[in-house]
């Protein structure tokens, strides 16, 4: 596991979207696993202004996102469908058939996550996983608990992360409990991960899963026994990892 440290959540962002970046231009057909939530927002600023500047081509790339909320449509402001089209897909020459996430809407939310699981093998599998880290320490809609040879499915949702995420809804719209996941399993199958997270509340969700030791009750923790992860922090989100081994640490 790599942990490079930068001063801001601005430059640790820019860290990412330069890896990202580096990816696409090294293999422009990717298999890109994408988060969504506030973390990677300033990622997908990043790589739209790239993009605007000449620089990122996503003609080729396919993208798997992680999650999405049972009971949205893909046109619900909420859904992580319109998130991605409003933060990334619409702003680069990206093919949507290639942009892949669970059907929040699907009648069979079992079989939905059957045939998204499907879908990522028969495209080869997926390069590179960008992952946020929820505060407590889910990753994706794995919440604590989750086994980490899951696979992709319908899961509920923590209280905890219904009021964490309250925030992306409007006042008066109701928030769905259930969501359709990535599994654990599923996310330590990507060839290589980047896992960023920024600010002082993921300080804890950090430290756990980055210290170990590696437990169910701590989903982030699952990456310990990944090959190739790389921890992108700001100061605030790195500050008790400071017990962490110095050789662990790319500052
Ligand atoms: C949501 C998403 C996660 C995300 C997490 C953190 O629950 N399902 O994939 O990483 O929240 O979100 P934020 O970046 O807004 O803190």
């Amino acid at each position: 596991m790599k942990i490079i440290i930068r001063d801001s959540a601005a430059e640790a962002s820019a860290a990412v979207a330069d890896m990202l970046l580096q990816q696409i231009g090294e293999k422009p057909d990717s298999v890109l696993g994408l988060p969504t939530g506030g973390t990677p927002l300033a990622v997908y600023a990043r790589l739209r202004s790239a993009y605007d500047s000449g620089r990122g081509s996503y003609k080729s790339i396919t993208t798997f996102n992680l999650d999405e909320y049972l009971g949205l449509s893909a046109d619900d402001p909420a859904s992580y469908a319109y998130y991605m089209r409003e933060n990334l897909f619409v702003h680069v020459d990206i093919d949507p058939d290639r942009t892949h996430i669970p059907n929040g809407s699907a009648p069979d939310a079992d079989a939905e996550a059957k045939r998204y699981e499907a879908l990522i093998t028969a495209c080869g599998g997926i390069d590179l996983m960008l992952l946020g880290l929820g505060r407590n320490a889910h990753i994706g809609f794995n919440e604590p608990g989750s086994a980490h040879n899951s696979r992709t499915r319908r899961v509920a949702l923590n209280a905890s992360t219904i009021a964490a995420n309250a925030a992306y809804f409007a006042p008066n719209a109701e928030q769905p409990a259930h969501a359709i996941t990535m599994g654990i399993g599923t996310i330590l199958e990507c060839r290589r991960i980047v896992v960023l997270a920024t600010g002082s509340e993921k300080a804890a969700a950090v430290a756990a899963s980055v210290k170990g030791p590696s437990a169910d009750i701590v989903p982030g923790s699952a990456l310990i026994r990944h090959p190739n992860t790389t921890f992108v922090l700001d100061k605030a989100a790195a500050r008790d990892l400071e017990r962490a081994r110095t050789s662990e640490l790319q500052v």
